[in-house]
């Protein structure tokens, strides 16, 4: 099975599709039965079979079967949101008394819902390397979650030797690999356990759709669909499910194309006398470049650069000089973004975090590669002191 015919065919061949070239959008909140055996039936396995929106829709299966086998994963369950996915994942590995190692930089809320989870006794702590793992774990260590690349600063994690160290100390590992899309990086051959999805990025792909996935094996899978899935109610919607379906279809070719005009755009800028650096692994300058090129098969267009200044007016001036690169948050889409995280953090936050002032996160979206550096050297040269 190749990724281009999961991302266009698999999982569309169910009698009930009568052949159509998109799968049905099941708009239903619940099903019926002929009987009340049958309900009952249905009832006690929730997980397989149609009853409630809220637990099971077939539209929002076709969406799941597809990102299962992108990620070479038993099982996916679809979420309302990433967070949906992320919150949903970790409440059903921990319990009260557990402890998680937060590895490297992650998305900020997910560690937020993992402060929110101290009220419950359920403690973390971030680390930066194995060897902060070492230290940091604790007999009650029952989780380690990251993300590869890393959020903000797009540091690599060597995968398979985080797996493999997790697995020898009985831990289960989580990874977001929201950044790669399945078709970069498939963490579960790597030996990660789960893997959670933001779809609101590239899958999703046209800034349309807000949407989670978390995909693993069925023992993992199936207890998180049950209860923490139905009790949360962060339910995907059987529309937002054919949008996934949708994204999913040009998902290899819009990623060919973020790959080249990313890394188009990086080259140019870490050329630029006005740039004092460019977090992109994909370039041979990265510190994690190698090991980038080991674990994954392609880079997405999101990462960021340094602007040579220290100043929070200039890198506001060369936000507000660009023409095309529009200001705003997300990233995935065909749009190109641009956002400065240190100038919308008060101060004192930019400090204690250590976001250099100058800090640019880019998304670069399907324009063509000239159109982007155009607008960036304008800016670059305009904003100059
Ligand atoms: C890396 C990463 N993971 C997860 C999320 C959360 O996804 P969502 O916004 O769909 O809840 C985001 C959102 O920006 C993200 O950047």
């Amino acid at each position: 099975m190749n990724d281009e015919w999961i991302c266009g065919r698999m999982g569309e061949d169910e009698p009930w599709a009568l052949g159509a070239v998109n799968p049905p959008v099941f708009e239903n909140s619940l099903f019926t039965f002929g009987n009340a055996a049958e309900l009952g039936a249905a009832i006690k396995d929730e997980d397989e079979r149609y009853v409630y929106w809220r637990g099971t829709n077939p539209t929002v299966d076709v969406a799941q079967r597809k990102l299962a086998a992108l990620e070479r994963g038993e099982r996916a369950k679809c979420f309302g949101s990433g967070m949906g996915a992320i919150s949903a994942t970790i409440s059903s590995l921990v319990s009260a008394g557990d402890h998680v190692l937060v590895l490297g930089a992650v998305y900020g809320p997910t560690t937020q819902f993992l402060r929110y989870l101290e009220k419950f006794g359920v403690t973390h702590t971030h680390v930066d390397d194995l060897a902060g793992c070492d230290s940091a774990i604790r007999a009650s260590t029952r989780l380690l979650y990251f993300e590869s690349p890393s959020y903000m600063a797009y540091a690599i994690v060597d995968i398979a030797e985080v797996t493999a160290w997790a697995r020898g100390r009985g831990l289960v590992t989580v990874m977001d690999n929201t950044w790669s899309t399945p078709l970069f990086q498939k963490p579960l051959t790597l030996g990660v356990d789960v893997v959670v999805h933001s779809l609101s990025k590239y899958v999703g792909g046209h800034s349309d759709l807000v949407g989670g996935v978390v995909i693993g094996p069925s023992r993992l899978i199936r207890p998180l669909a049950l209860t923490e899935y139905q009790l949360y109610g962060a339910a995907m919607s059987p529309h937002d499910a054919a949008k996934v379906i949708k994204g999913l279809r040009t998902l290899p070719v819009r990623m060919a194309a973020h790959q080249e005009r990313g890394l188009a755009v990086a080259a140019f800028l870490e050329g630029h006398p006005a740039v004092r650096a460019v977090n992109h692994p994909g370039l041979p300058s990265h510190p994690g470049h190698a090991t980038a090129v080991r674990q994954m098969s392609g880079f997405s267009s999101l990462f960021s650069f340094e602007l040579a200044t220290d100043d929070r007016q200039q890198a506001a001036l060369f936000l507000d000089k660009l023409r095309h690169f529009r200001i705003g948050v997300s990233w995935g889409g065909f749009e190109s973004l641009v956002n400065a995280p240190a100038l919308t953090v008060e101060e004192s936050v930019r400090a204690t975090m250590g976001i250099p002032v100058g800090l640019i996160r880019l998304s670069v979206g399907l324009e063509p590669a000239e159109t982007l550096v155009g607008d960036l050297g304008q800016a670059l040269e305009g904003s100059a002191a």
